[in-house]
Parts: structure tokens; sequence; C-alpha cells
């Protein structure tokens, strides 16, 4: 089943906008929806009127929210790295572990994977409260980046697997010839390698990651009638092409706000389109975001919810 919702687009389109207003919509159409910011500059409890925190709270019935509070997933990400690499190399004192980690923490690739955790968190939790959890996503750059996680990360650790596999082969050839030697000490078959057993649990929890993001998630892109937004939006499309992850829907937000003349690029136009006007008067309330008029994605969403691709 599809039931996860993500809107990407260039900062200021309209993601949160249109985050917080499909997950009203959907909570008055009577499912039950969880709406989660990934963006480290939250401000979906400024749409909602609410004051969120990492857990779910109640907006009104039928919708709960969170805002995941990012510094806690790094620190909680490096803490379990730390322990893991702990308990492997604890015969070797001379690897200065703690000024290792201090590195880590600015490391690229941290974040995002702070983000993916989270992620995967809310989908094993707390989604199977839920008929939908909508994403409301950070800037593109760090969206991109955790979209791309699972399947960077998948090659690496498929790699890795294999690397362990050989070492425990060798392993074996050496106890084989010489039974005494101290190798034999070590683990030498793939079923009690810890190693192994790691890699197998990483690589299984990035997998459902692939799937969540390729086969059960609404992926939609924002633009705005500025020729910038269009242009990130095609960005967007190519790095998810090359990902395996399909587009649903393309949607215009803001449409009307200036007279300049823009073109929907032609590699956009196979995607099924929603437009909303811009509203002059500002959005204050929530009745606002609902009246923004977005009751035919939702209706989209919900024929398509049952295709899994
Ligand atoms: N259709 C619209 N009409 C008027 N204002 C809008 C519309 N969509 C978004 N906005 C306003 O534009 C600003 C940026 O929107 P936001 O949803 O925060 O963008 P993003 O999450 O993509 O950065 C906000 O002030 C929001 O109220
Ligand atoms: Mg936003």
């Amino acid at each position: 089943m599809r039931d996860s919702v993500f809107f990407l687009g260039k900062g200021g389109v309209g993601k949160t906008t249109l985050s917080s207003a499909l997950a009203l919509a959907l909570a008055r159409h009577g499912k039950r929806v969880l709406v989660a910011s990934l963006d480290p500059a939250h401000n979906l409890g400024d749409s909602l009127k609410v004051k969120l925190d990492g857990e779910p709270k109640n907006v009104e019935k039928n919708l709960d929210a969170l805002e995941v509070n990012l510094a806690w997933w790094v620190d909680k990400y490096l803490e379990e790295s730390r322990e893991q690499l702990k308990l492997n190399y604890s015969y070797n004192m001379t690897l200065n572990l703690d000024s290792f980690f201090g590195i880590l923490k600015y490391s690229p690739g941290t974040e995002e994977y702070a983000v993916l955790w989270a992620i995967e968190d809310i989908h094993s939790r707390l989604a199977p409260s839920y008929d939908f959890v909508v994403f409301d996503t950070p800037p593109t750059a760090l969206s991109l980046r955790f979209l791309s996680m699972p399947t960077i990360s998948g090659l690496w650790v498929a790699e890795l697997t294999k690397l362990r596999e050989r070492i425990l082969k060798d392993r074996q050839t050496i106890v084989r010839l010489d039974p005494d030697s101290p190798v034999a000490k070590g683990t030498v078959d793939k079923s009690d390698d810890k190693v192994y057993g790691k890699l197998g649990s990483i690589r299984t929890r990035l997998a459902a990651l692939e799937v969540l993001f390729s086969k059960h998630s609404f992926m939609n892109i924002v633009v705005n009638p500025d020729q910038l937004s269009m242009y990130e939006a095609l960005r967007i499309k190519d790095e998810l092409e090359r990902l395996g992850i399909p587009l649903s829907a393309l949607c215009l937000n803001k449409h009307g706000v200036s007279e300049a003349a823009y073109e929907l690029p032609a590699e956009l136009h196979h995607l099924p389109k929603f437009t909303y006007s811009f509203s002059r008067d500002g959005i204050f309330t929530r009745d606002d975001l609902v009246s923004i008029g977005i009751e035919p994605l939702m209706n989209h969403i919900l024929s398509e919810r049952k295709t899994t691709r």
C-alpha cells in the first residue's frame, strides 16, 4: 500500500503549506494522518498553529503532527556507532575513538543518516497507527541526499559484505592448514560472525527504506511560476529517475503571483498537474490551508493508493 507522501521542491515554493493542507484535508476526509517535518528549520508547527516536538501531537480530529528532532537523531546515530566500534575494536586500545567521533559529527553524511533513521522510526513505530504519513521535507540538497542514501549505502554494504565473506573464507583456509593457528580462536563461520550479521541487518534496513521511497510513497514536485523553481524541479526529477523513484504529481503553486511569463518544462508535462492560486490575502488559519484547493490532489492520491508500482 502506498501511504507516505513527500513534497519536494525549491525553498519557499510551498512544501510546508501543501503538506499541511493535504494532511488536514485527508484528516477531515476521515483518514488518520500523521504529518512529520524533516526540515532542520522547522515551521510545520507555525503552519498548523500548534507547538510541536519530536513525538506526535494531536492537531485536530484524525490529525497528529511532529517535528523530527534532528540533533537528537545525530547524537543517537553517533552513540550507536561508537558503541558498535568499541565492541568490535575493544582489543585495539591505540585507536582513539573519542577524537574520531568528534570529527564524525561534522563529516558529510551524518545529517542524512540521521534523517534516514528518523524516517525509519516513523515508518516502523508510528505509521502503523495511521492511514497516511505526510513528510514535510528539508531543502532539496538534503532531501536528495537522504533519498539516495539507501541505494548508495546499499552498494557500499554489499561490497563490505563480499569483503567480509573473503576474510572468513581465508580464515577457514588457515584453520584447515593449521588447526592450532590463533585464527581458530576467532569466528570463521558466517553464521556466528558478528560483523557479517551486522552488515546483513544494515542491508535489510536500507532495502526496506529503498522500497518505502520507490514503491510506497507519493513523490510530488512543487514549483512556482518562475524559472528557477522549474530548473530545480528538473534536477529533482533527474535524480529520482536515477534512483528508480517514480514521481506522482506536479504541483504548480502560487499561480498568478506574477505576470512574468514562464514555461513548464516539457520533461514534466507527463505528470498529473495540480494548480494552486496565489492567495493575496495570505494563509493564516487551518481553514485557509484547506481552502487552497487541495481536494483534487487528495482524490488523486486516494485513487492511486492501492496501486503498488
Ligand atoms: N498558494 C499560496 N498563496 C499565498 N501564499 C503562499 C501560497 N503557498 C505558500 N505561500 C506562502 O509562501 C511562503 C513559503 O511557503 P512554505 O510552504 O513555507 O514553503 P517551503 O516549505 O517550500 O519552503 C509562506 O509564507 C506561505 O504562507
Ligand atoms: Mg518548508
